[in-house]
């Protein structure tokens, strides 16, 4: 097996007059949790439509070394299927249904949400419908997952759960992960690797590297260090970071 799923090689892409990256390298090793921050508008979702291969690079070379599922800033719930339903597209590879069950129950146990396998999407919170879409990503033969901004339209607190659910989440069914994120305390609190990409054509302006377990606390020292250093990077030292603190 490749030990870098994920690679981006000396990558340019213009989309229209926009010209969103020039000479852009980065590769992602297997397991790697990988959150990617930047200036709105500087390239990240269009990031992860080239490592899904949505998308082709306008010169340079990537690759993607493995079975992909995608989250997205928005709920993409089939709002006509119940959770059970959803989840289990991420199944359609299966044909015994016993087998199928068997994955359901257990990825229903563990984003605890077996009493409302037969509900609907407009039926549960936020937080729960974005479980439910994390499920459906987990479940099934993925080795990699795309996060674009997956908490962002959650509220506070909701987000900070959902931080510790996800790690828990990760630690059943280790994957490989770039997580897109505005949301600087979430990338500190979860990734192994922090890249922070610069205003378009977007480059990486800096890497952070966190060897510590997941979640961390957000106090954590090493956590808020590393949103400081992030926030001098993007050039927000000044207005943000007490903001950030106090939050
Ligand atoms: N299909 C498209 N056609 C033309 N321009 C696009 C298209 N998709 C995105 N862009 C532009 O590319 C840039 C990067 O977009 P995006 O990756 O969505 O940014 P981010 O996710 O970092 O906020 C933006 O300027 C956006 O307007
Ligand atoms: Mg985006």
């Amino acid at each position: 097996m490749n030990d870098k799923p994920l690679r981006v090689e000396d990558v340019s892409l213009s989309l229209g007059a926009t010209v969103v990256f020039q000479h852009l390298s980065l590769s992602i090793g297997r397991g790697e949790f990988v959150a990617v921050v930047g200036p709105s508008g500087c390239g990240k979702t269009t990031l992860l439509n080239l490592l899904s291969r949505f998308i082709k690079p306008t010169a340079g070379k990537v690759e993607c070394n493995g079975r992909v599922r995608m989250v997205y800033q928005h709920d993409s719930l089939f709002p006509w299927q119940t959770v059970s339903e959803n989840i289990s597209l991420g199944l359609r590879h299966l044909k015994d249904p016993s087998e199928k069950r068997r994955h359901l129950d257990a990825m229903l146990r563990l984003i605890k949400l077996e009493n409302f396998a037969d509900h609907y999407p407009h039926q549960l919170s936020g937080g729960m419908r974005q479980r439910v879409e994390l499920a459906r990503a987990l479940i099934g033969d993925t080795d990699i997952l795309l996060l674009d901004e997956p908490f962002s339209s959650l509220d506070y607190l909701t987000r900070i759960r959902m931080r510790n659910e996800l790690a828990r989440m990760l630690d059943q069914m280790p994957r490989t992960v770039v997580l897109v994120t505005h949301d600087i305390e979430e990338a500190a609190q979860l990734a192994d690797r922090i890249v922070v990409l610069t205003d378009r054509p977007a480059r990486v302006c800096s890497q952070f590297q966190i060897e510590l377990p997941r979640p961390r606390e957000l106090t954590h020292p090493r956590v808020v260090e590393t949103v400081h250093e992030i926030l001098t990077d993007l050039g927000l030292e000044h207005t943000g970071w007490q903001q950030v603190v106090a939050r």
